[in-house]
């Protein structure tokens, strides 16, 4: 059969675009101060606020699990435009703390939700995770394959915090942050800038379970992190990258209302700022100053946090940009749900 007279593959049709309607967020119901911290590692509250920015953490509770607080943030999420599990199409988690290999975490709060046919997967971007996982949905609604798809980052990072290392052990945090992503006649999801620099691969990196197995004692794999290397690329990379997310959606950093980086640290948050110029009129997230850093989650908790409190506002246009293990970015502008 020559080429001409084969049948012609269809392709689906798309939205135009796509944008986030609406966002739900959990946090961990343990408060941890940077004072109750200090009496696990040998440091001090003052150095821990000055050097990062963190006043006190969230950290969860034995029944609250990845799959629990994934659940009820998406629900909440969903609970905003009166849908429920049945209406999504695909659910994307994005984690480094579901700890079964497989399935995925997606998959159980697929069935949780009551999202029984959804497709299901989970992304491993580490702290980029929701931003890589945000492209993903944004493709999938342009290409036809969802309509509806709920987009969750989640960690429970305390079970993998290296209590012994103190430059790193009050940084992480827990919880998850739901976006429900859907179509759109206006461009909702800006084009991502995403990448690795992968020569840094080893700059954090968290255990396998192989080497868990030499510690009895230890219940999960540990971070580990070189905390200078990771300020040190942020300070170049991601500053670059996250001026190269504002051009190519097509803006001016005066045209942004909000600026919501990962929740890594507020000294690199403020860095980030004065590299990329932007003006006093831009509202800047702190979440982390009674947060901490949840990875994966900590953008969709913060925007949902930002909206909650009128910091932001529906239809802000927010530059939003994570970075993290790997070494791994990916940012975008987006308009707020
Ligand atoms: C983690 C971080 C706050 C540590 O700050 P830093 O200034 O780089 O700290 P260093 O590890 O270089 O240590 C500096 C000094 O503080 C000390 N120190 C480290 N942890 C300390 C703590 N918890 N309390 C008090 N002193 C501490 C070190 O021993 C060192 O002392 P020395 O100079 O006498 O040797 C910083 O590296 C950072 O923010 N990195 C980015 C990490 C990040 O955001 N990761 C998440 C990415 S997703």
């Amino acid at each position: 059969m020559s080429l001409s007279t084969r049948p012609q593959i269809v392709q689906a049709q798309g939205s135009p675009s796509s944008r986030i309607l609406a966002t739900g967020h959990v946090r961990g119901s343990r408060v941890v101060s940077n004072e109750e911290m200090c009496t696990m590692i040998d440091s001090t509250p003052e150095w821990i606020e000055q050097r990062t920015g963190i006043k006190e953490r969230r950290w969860a509770t034995e029944e609250e699990t990845p799959r629990s607080m994934a659940v009820e943030a998406g629900r909440k999420a969903l609970a905003k435009l009166g849908l429920s599990g049945s209406d999504v199409d695909a659910v994307i988690c994005a984690t480094v703390s579901h700890h079964r290999p497989s399935p995925s975490l997606a998959t159980y709060v697929a069935h949780d939700l009551g999202a029984f046919t959804a497709a299901a997967f989970d992304t491993n971007a580490a702290c980029a995770g929701f931003c890589y996982s945000l492209n993903l949905a944004d493709a999938m609604i342009r290409n036809g394959s969802a309509a509806t798809v709920l987009v969750i980052g989640v960690e429970k990072l305390s079970e993998m915090i290296n209590i012994a290392d103190r430059g790193t052990a009050f940084l992480f945090s827990d919880g998850a942050g739901a976006a429900v992503v859907g179509r759109s006649e206006s461009v909702g999801v800006g084009p991502a800038v995403w990448g690795t620099a992968s020569d840094q691969v080893e700059t954090i990196e968290i255990e396998d379970w192989s080497q868990v197995a030499g510690h009895p004692e230890q219940n999960h794999p540990l971070i580990a992190m070189d905390g200078r290397a990771v300020y040190k690329w942020a300070m170049t990379t991601v500053t670059a990258k996250a001026a190269e997310a504002i051009e190519k959606a097509g803006i001016t950093p005066a045209d942004l209302d909000v600026f919501i980086p990962h929740q890594a640290n507020d000294r690199i948050t403020d860095a980030l700022l004065r590299h990329l110029k932007l003006p006093e009129s831009v509202t800047v997230c702190h979440d982390i100053a009674d947060m901490g850093n949840t990875s994966a989650a900590s953008i969709p908790i913060a925007i949902d946090r930002m909206l909650e409190r009128g910091q932001a506002h529906s239809g802000d246009l927010a530059l939003i940009i994570g970075f993290g293990a790997g070494l791994v970015y990916a940012g975008q502008v987006i308009v707020l749900p």
